[in-house]
């Protein structure tokens, strides 16, 4: 973004309601139709900019760009979002967090995108990625524990995000779907994509992958009846950059925590109160098999536990859970 355009966004970002075009033109000695075309850029580039006859300029900020310029004063962390990189499309922000650890980028860094061209889900699905409405993030954390503890990590980053949705969106209550999707009113808002690189007992690195619908009106046709998104369900816009960074500033103290403990600690009660396969019949798909039963909690470690149709009991540390059809 050129100096003007961004001395033209500092000051509509400064104002208090609408700055006239007259102002913007005599401050910076341009134009109108100068100032008309910074607008428009700024327009083009995702910033929700009102235009009125006669009043002049005002900027959006409940429909702002996740940009680090908004995010940042929002923050409370020490280390998480203090590196913050900011794209209007990426391939996958989960790709470009690889290639930066790889590289040797610090735990905290935040990687950003407003759209993604190849958004990844899991088990090789894809996550839809239009511009404009959502959140796509991904943050580089080096946790120093034992790799077998890593498969908490999109439980602690879901307590973080279904903290934040839940005072967010007023009067609807969103529940925890083991392992890492928040629903609300059992469609899906947010899934969380946790990729690593790991030694035998050491892990290099955790990219913990985010994505949540936030101001999507319409759910994409692939996604329609199991996704929604929080404007679809509150009725409002909602504020990207607070968001996120009310999301950072309740995962850094969890996992802090989470760090000098031996497992999910004070959380599992949390994640229980919302836990929605709690008492579900379940048809859970592992790397070595199916297994079906009734949900019955969560274990100290964040497995799943279930009892099967033969009254066996189950601890499934990992796996792919749909709730059976004929339990509906
Ligand atoms: C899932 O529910 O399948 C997980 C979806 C994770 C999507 C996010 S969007 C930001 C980050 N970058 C990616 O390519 N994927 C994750």
């Amino acid at each position: 973004m050129n100096k003007l355009t961004s001395d033209i966004l500092d000051r509509l970002r400064g104002a208090d309601g609408f700055l006239s075009g007259g102002e913007l033109c005599s401050e910076l000695g341009i134009t109108r139709s100068a100032v008309w075309k910074h607008i428009s850029l700024l327009r083009k580039t995702g910033y929700s900019i009102e235009a009125v006859s006669g009043r002049g300029y005002r900027y959006n900020r409940s429909t702002g760009l996740p940009v680090p310029e908004e995010v940042m004063p929002l923050l409370s962390t020490a280390r998480l979002g203090r590196t913050i990189e900011f794209h209007e499309m990426l391939e996958s922000t989960n790709q470009r967090a690889k290639t930066l650890a790889r590289d040797g980028a610090l735990e905290g860094c935040v990687i950003i995108a407003d759209s993604q061209k190849s958004g990844r889900g899991r088990m090789g699905r894809q996550w839809i990625s239009p511009p404009g409405a959502n959140l796509y993030f991904s943050i580089i954390l080096r946790p120093p524990v034992p790799p077998l503890r890593l498969s908490q990590i999109p439980l602690l980053a879901a307590a973080a995000i279904h903290r934040t949705l839940d005072a967010m969106v007023d009067g609807v209550s969103a529940m925890v779907k083991w392992p890492n999707d928040i629903l609300i009113g059992g469609r899906k808002v947010c899934g969380i994509l946790c990729e690593m690189e790991t030694e035998a007992d050491l892990a290099h690195f955790v990219i913990a992958g985010i994505g949540i619908n936030v101001n999507m009106h319409e759910i994409p046709g692939d996604i329609e009846g199991i996704a929604t998104s929080m404007s679809i369900e509150s009725g409002n816009e909602l504020s990207r950059p607070e968001i996120l960074a009310d999301i950072l500033n309740h995962f850094e103290p969890i996992y802090d925590e989470w760090l000098v403990k031996e497992d999910l600690g004070d959380f599992l009660p949390y994640l229980e109160r919302y836990a929605w396969l709690k008492g579900k019949a379940v048809s859970v798909e592992r790397y070595n098999g199916r297994v079906t039963g009734m949900v019955t909690g969560l274990g100290r470690s964040g497995e799943l536990l279930l009892t099967d149709d033969d009254g066996k009991a189950h601890s499934i540390t990992s796996g792919e859970a749909t709730i059976r059809k004929e339990a509906l």
